[in-house]
C-alpha cells in the first residue's frame, strides 16, 4: 500500500476533477484526454465502495457454474496462459450526466462531465483461455463476474457484480487484465484482477475480481439492472428488474476538446478539436461541426481507428465570427447510427448513456 493510498488519494494526479473522496469517484482532467494513451495517474476512477486491499499471494480466482472443471486460480496460474495486450477505452456509462442534468434533475448520481472515460494499454489472460480451461457447458448462456467490494446501495448490501452474454465473454478482446500502461494494476483500478470488456460500459469490466460463473440467466446481481435506461417517468429507486433496457455496448459519441469550455477567443480561423468513440467493434466513420445549430456542417479530420477498441482524435479549424457562437459536434459510426441532437432526447432518469451532439459556447471578440 503507498502513503497515497492510505491518503485517499491512490496515485492520482493532483488535476484529477473529485466529485467523491469516499468511495473515490474523479474524472480524467481535460488534458489527459488528449492522448491516445491516458496515463494511468490521470485515468478516470469510478467506484461504489471503499477501495478493498487484496494480498495478492493469497488471492484466488473461482471459476464455477456451468463447466466441466471448476477452477481455483493463484495469479501464477493465470500467468501460465498466453499473455495478451489490448489497447482499449473504457468509459462509464454515466458519463456526460451533467448535460443531462441540466433537462432534469437526477438526484443521488455523480454528475460526470465529459471525463469519465479514458484509454489504456491493458494485458493479461484471455477470459476465452480460462472459460477454456474450466470446459463452458453447452446449456450457459451468460458469463458472470463478482469483485471483492461491497456496496452499502445494494438492500441486503452485496458484492459489485456483472454479466456478458457469452459469445462476447468468449471473443478474444476480453481480458482478465494484471496490468495497465505496462505497470502492475493498480488499487483503484482493480488490482490483482479485473475483467476488461472493451467496447462495453465500463460497469461490466469488474475490479478486483474474486469470482466467475456460468449460468443459463444473466447475472442478478444489483448492478447488473442498475446500469439500465429506464422510462423517463419511472422512479429510479423503485424499478426493479425487467423495467429498463441493460446497458452493454457503448452508442457513438464525442466530445469537444479545444477550445476550452467557456473560451474568450479572437475571431478568425480557430482550432477545434476533440474525440469520439464507438463503442462495441464500430469505428467512428466521420465527425462533423456546426457554427450555426445544424444548419450546415464542415467535416472534420479524424485520426484513422490505430486500435479497434478505443477513441478517435479529430480535429478542424473553423472561422468564427465576432460575437457568441454554439458550436456542435456530432459522430457517426461504421453502422451509420448518428448522436441524437440534444440531452433531452436521451434524458433518462439514471442518467446514463448521454450520446448527444457536443455542444460548447464560445465568445469570440473582433
Ligand atoms: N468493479 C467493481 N468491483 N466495483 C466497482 O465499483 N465500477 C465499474 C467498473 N468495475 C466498479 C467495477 C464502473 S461503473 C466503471 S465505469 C469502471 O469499473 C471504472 O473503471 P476504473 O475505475 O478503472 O476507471
Amino acid at each position: 500500500m503507498t502513503d497515497s493510498d492510505q491518503m485517499g488519494t491512490w496515485d492520482k494526479s493532483a488535476e484529477m476533477l473529485v466529485h467523491q473522496d469516499e468511495p473515490y469517484n474523479a474524472e480524467a482532467p481535460p488534458g489527459a484526454l488528449e492522448s491516445r494513451i491516458t496515463p494511468v495517474d490521470t485515468f478516470y476512477a469510478r467506484n461504489h465502495a471503499p477501495i478493498p486491499r487484496i494480498d495478492s499471494a493469497s488471492w484466488r480466482l473461482r471459476v464455477d457454474g456451468l463447466v466441466d472443471r471448476p477452477l481455483e486460480l493463484s495469479m501464477d496460474d493465470l500467468r501460465r496462459l498466453p499473455e495478451r495486450t489490448v489497447v482499449a477505452t473504457l468509459q462509464c456509462a454515466g458519463n456526460r450526466r451533467a448535460d443531462l442534468v441540466e433537462i432534469r434533475d437526477i438526484p443521488g448520481q455523480v454528475p460526470w462531465g465529459p471525463g469519465a472515460i479514458s484509454t489504456a494499454k491493458w494485458s493479461g489472460a484471455s477470459l476465452a483461455d480460462v472459460l477454456a480451461e474450466a470446459g463452458v457447458r453447452p446449456e450457459a448462456a451468460h458469463i458472470a463476474f463478482i469483485g471483492a467490494d461491497v456496496s452499502q446501495r445494494a438492500t441486503p448490501p452485496q458484492p459489485f457484480g456483472g454479466s456478458l452474454p457469452l459469445a462476447k465473454a468468449s471473443s478474444s478482446e476480453v481480458l482478465l487484465a494484471w496490468a495497465m500502461n505496462d505497470q502492475a494494476l493498480p488499487a483503484a483500478h482493480g488490482a490483482p484482477l479485473r475483467v476488461i470488456v472493451p467496447g462495453w460500459i465500463g460497469a461490466r469490466s469488474v475490479k478486483w475480481l474474486q469470482r466467475i460463473s456460468a449460468q443459463s440467466e444473466p447475472t442478478d446481481n444489483y448492478y447488473q439492472t442498475e446500469y439500465s435506461i429506464l422510462p423517463p417517468e419511472a422512479d429510479p429507486t423503485a424499478a426493479g428488474p425487467g423495467v429498463g433496457i441493460t446497458l452493454g455496448p457503448v452508442g457513438i459519441h464525442c466530445a469537444i476538446l479545444r477550445p476550452g469550455r467557456n473560451a474568450h477567443l479572437a475571431s478568425g480561423p480557430t482550432e477545434v478539436s476533440g474525440f469520439a468513440f464507438a463503442g462495441d467493434d464500430r469505428t467512428v466513420a466521420r465527425v462533423d461541426v456546426s457554427t450555426d445549430r445544424g444548419r450546415t456542417w464542415t467535416r472534420a479530420d479524424l485520426d484513422p481507428p490505430e486500435h479497434l477498441w478505443t477513441w478517435q482524435h479529430w480535429r478542424t479549424t473553423l472561422t468564427l465570427p465576432p460575437g457568441e457562437a454554439v458550436l456542435v459536434a456530432r459522430a457517426w459510426d461504421s453502422t451509420a447510427a448518428v448522436q441524437a441532437e440534444s440531452p433531452a432526447t436521451v434524458w433518462n432518469p439514471r442518467g446514463y448513456a448521454n450520446n448527444a451532439a457536443a455542444h460548447l459556447r464560445v465568445t469570440c471578440h473582433p
